[in-house]
């Protein structure tokens, strides 16, 4: 297969007097005052159904950036039946015009949208530049890349025939529609989600996290301007409950693609099973949900790199990343020149607006999560068994704006060891040396999930004791490197156990899941 090699999206600086910063900062600065309205893409029709909601931002919450509209059921009903009416012709597209759609996104993405698209998440995600060019712009043109380029992989893998018996497998999508559920932390698995089954020849329903509207608005412009035919991804919003029962109550559903928290998936995977009778096909059931990933330093480790491994797996992006360090064993005799190290790194990070460059830490999402995060900390300012040794702070009257905390605590097994909090706090647990291999048992035997973990470690023989004793606790499991940034094409990403079905975004497996392949066997 003929496809143009995929490659990596260049990360660009935003060094100041850069044309990308000035670029950003003007895409900035005209869509704060927009007041954009953003309707229900369905069919070739943008409906508005004039109930709508404001979107604010996290770091200025009382500013409205605009509005969008929230669908009823009947609209519901309206996306499945135009995405089944656009099937009968994307489905049996060659999947060259298919490819072509989605690499012409990815161009438009690297150029024209670039800044757009980044300002749209650093508005409504509160990401800041950095975190924003990761992923709007390069996270999300390596999915489109990479994608393609797995799905020529699919496509070439093809059985034996002989001289009388051509034998091929021919991989159609699957029968129905997809159903794609994206959330608000990253505008890259908004936009793969949808495509990467639509690639394959598949139509979607996709209803984006009410967080992310505004990029999500940004991505089906590309979409539709990269040339991709009406009805083949249909985005809707409003209330998740209905949408999805709706969805779900149609014979037709074939899968769902989620991203989003551990007790939603569970639910629609129990309710798929309740409607089962119901479907033509086995629906694809594809999810990657939520973590509580591990930090462990062995007493061999360099207390610099595990110092930077933290805060970086922990606080950047929040802390808003399934992905993100927020619990950490440290071995006794490590444990005070890292506490001295981790509160200067940790005093080190400005906290404060996007559009400032210098803010490493912005506003957490909005204010259910701010005061969830809020309530472990002060739970932790109270508990015995736990102390803060740098942040601890909060302030909503502006942002949703948390300090990033560092809680320490003598309990193994105290509330924030085991619960996924979202946000920048992360709880640190200082063990005996000599109970190595305890401490291994347990940070297997701690956390419901299994997403990301890292190790690290001068010590090959502790490495290799690591890797083996905590194959299930971490899909990604990273030695001395923070558990946080997997890379499309380099570091396939997704967990088992309680953090997903383990598809690994940005990998041929993922694709798979979309296809509904059919042999045939032609005898000469
Ligand atoms: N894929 C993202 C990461 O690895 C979530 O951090």
């Amino acid at each position: 297969f003929n496809v143009p090699k995929a490659v990596n999206e260049p990360v660009k600086s935003y060094a100041p007097n850069s044309p990308e910063k000035a670029a950003v900062l003007a895409a900035y600065k005209k869509m704060w005052d927009s007041k954009i309205d953003v309707p229900l893409y369905i069919g070739s029709e943008e409906i508005r159904t004039g109930n709508t909601r404001n979107m604010t931002a996290p770091h200025d919450h009382k500013h409205v950036v605009g509005t969008y509209h929230l669908a009823e059921k009947s609209h519901i009903e309206k996306a499945i039946a135009n995405a089944l009416e656009a099937k009968t012709k994307w489905a049996n597209m060659a999947w060259e015009q298919r490819a072509a759609i989605f690499l012409k996104a990815a161009e438009l993405i690297a150029g024209p949208y670039r800044a757009k698209i980044n300002a749209a998440t650093m508005i409504a995600q509160s990401k800041n530049i950095f975190q924003a060019e990761i992923d709007a712009a390069c996270e999300f043109i390596d999915f489109l890349r990479y994608n393609v380029e797995f799905m020529t992989q699919i496509y070439a893998d093809q059985p034996k025939s002989t001289s009388d018996v051509w034998n091929r497998l021919e991989y159609r999508p699957l029968e129905g529609f997809v159903y794609a559920i994206t959330p608000f932390n990253f505008t890259a698995i908004a936009g793969n989600l949808p495509a990467s089954a639509a690639m394959m020849g598949n139509v979607v329903v996709w209803k984006p996290s009410d967080s992310q509207v505004f990029s999500a608005k940004i991505i089906i412009d590309i979409f539709k301007e990269a040339g991709l035919p009406d009805g083949v991804i249909n985005v809707v919003f409003g209330d998740a409950l209905m949408i999805t029962d709706t969805v779900l109550a149609s014979r037709d559903f074939a899968g769902v693609h989620f991203t989003g928290s551990t007790h939603v998936f569970k639910d629609i995977w129990a309710k798929i099973g309740a409607n089962i009778h119901h479907y033509k096909t086995y629906p694809r059931i594809v999810g990657e949900t939520g973590g509580k990933d591990f930090v462990l330093a062995h007493p061999s480790a360099n207390v610099k790199q595990v110092s930077t491994g933290i805060v970086r797996g922990a606080f950047e992006f929040q802390g808003q990343k399934c992905s993100a360090a927020s619990r950490a064993y440290i071995p006794k005799s490590m444990w005070p020149a890292l506490k001295d190290q981790l509160i200067t790194d940790v005093k080190s990070m400005k906290m404060g607006s996007p559009e400032d460059f210098g803010n490493f830490i912005t506003a957490v999402i909005h204010e259910g999560s701010f005061d969830k995060l809020a309530s472990y900390i002060d739970q932790a300012k109270k508990d015995a068994d736990a102390e803060i040794i740098v942040g601890g702070n909060y302030d909503k009257s502006v942002g949703y704006f948390i300090e990033p905390t560092i809680i320490v605590t003598t309990n193994p097994h105290y509330t924030t060891m085991e619960t996924e909090l979202f946000g920048p706090v992360l709880t640190l647990f200082v063990y005996e040396d000599a109970k190595w291999e305890e401490t291994l048992k347990l940070v297997d035997s701690t956390s419901e999930y299994a997403l990301t973990g890292a190790i690290f470690s001068k010590d090959r023989y502790a490495i290799e004791q690591a890797t083996v004793a905590l194959q299930n606790a971490a899909g990604n499991f990273y030695i001395n490197d923070k558990p946080t940034g997997a890379v499309v094409g380099m570091q396939p990403f997704g967990g088992a156990r309680a953090s997903g079905t383990n598809d690994k975004a940005g990998s041929a497996l993922n694709l798979l899941r979309w296809a509904s392949p059919r042999t045939i066997k032609e005898t000469f």
